[in-house]
């Protein structure tokens, strides 16, 4: 059997890395991306440490060029792309009406413009391969109920949804299935600078807000990249060939729907 070929946006550290450490272990070559070229290359020394073969591509996914050139770079090394992960993205923390016209350029930038470049550079060359590909897109429970202070986040979110559904459809047709994944309350640098940034509004303590927002979670404790990644390689394998068009939540039981 040949090797399959993963794609992971964002995956220098957190969920990211989690996802790409999974898919290595279940036999994947995997290809990562972040913007920080520094923490690409050091994740993909690590997969190499291990035993696992990694490509590290750094570049920045709200760019469209950069989003092709992945591509590319991934396909002149290994001739395809089986699975493309829409992973990276960024947060804000911010009461609705003091968000500016470039804080809402910047996060629409990576977490829904990026997500649409790379549907496009993997369907692109998808569309040339046989076999199942597998676009699989970083949602959120933001995705499907608003959050206040993370209003902004949130649309783009519920953005990533409305993605997934359109592209599943549109996509179908050439054995293209696109999904999404939905994390609660992942403890990620995300979530450091969540809490942080929420406690300048709350005069909550460092981490009060993380732990006030983690007693929601049903299964009473917080959740690890790995969880993440656990459902992720489903979504890779051919176990999920007959699923598409789904943002499915991964949160320990947050939000019920
Ligand atoms: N942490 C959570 O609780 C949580 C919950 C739900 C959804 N998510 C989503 O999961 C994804 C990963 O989150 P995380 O917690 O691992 O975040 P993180 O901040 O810990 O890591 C994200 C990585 O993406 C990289 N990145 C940021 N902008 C980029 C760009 N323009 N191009 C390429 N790389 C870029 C960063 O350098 C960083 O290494 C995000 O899309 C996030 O919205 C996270």
């Amino acid at each position: 059997m040949t090797t399959k070929i993963a794609v992971i946006t964002g995956a220098g550290q957190g969920i990211g890395k989690g996802i790409a450490f999974r898919l290595a272990k279940d036999g994947f070559t995997v290809v990562i991306n972040d913007l920080d070229g520094e923490l690409a290359e050091e994740t993909a020394t690590e997969l190499k440490d291990h035993g696992y073969d990694a490509l590290a591509v750094p570049g920045d996914m709200s760019k469209q060029t950069d989003v092709f050139k992945l591509a590319k770079k991934t396909v002149d090394a290994y001739g395809r792309i089986d699975v493309f992960i829409n992973n990276a993205g960024i947060e804000q923390v911010k009461p609705l009406e003091e968000v500016t016209e470039e804080d809402i350029n910047t996060i629409f930038n990576i977490n829904v413009f990026g997500v649409i470049y790379g549907i496009q550079a993997a369907a692109q060359q998808m569309k040339k391969q046989d076999g199942v590909g597998k676009i699989i897109n970083a949602c959120s429970i933001a995705g499907h109920k608003g959050f206040d202070m993370l209003s902004v986040y949130s649309a783009t979110k519920f953005s990533v949804r409305a993605l997934t559904q359109a592209a599943a459809q549109e996509l179908a047709q050439y054995q293209i299935t696109v999904n999404s994944y939905c994390p609660g309350i992942v403890g990620t640098k995300m979530w450091e600078r969540i809490d942080k940034e929420m406690g300048k509004y709350s005069g909550a303590a460092e981490g009060e807000s993380f732990k006030a927002f983690s007693k929601a979670i049903s299964l009473g404790r917080t959740q690890e990249p790995e969880d993440v990644a656990n459902f992720v390689s489903y979504l890779a394998s051919s176990d999920s060939d007959y699923m598409t068009g789904q943002s499915v939540m991964i949160d320990g039981g947050v939000i019920f729907s």
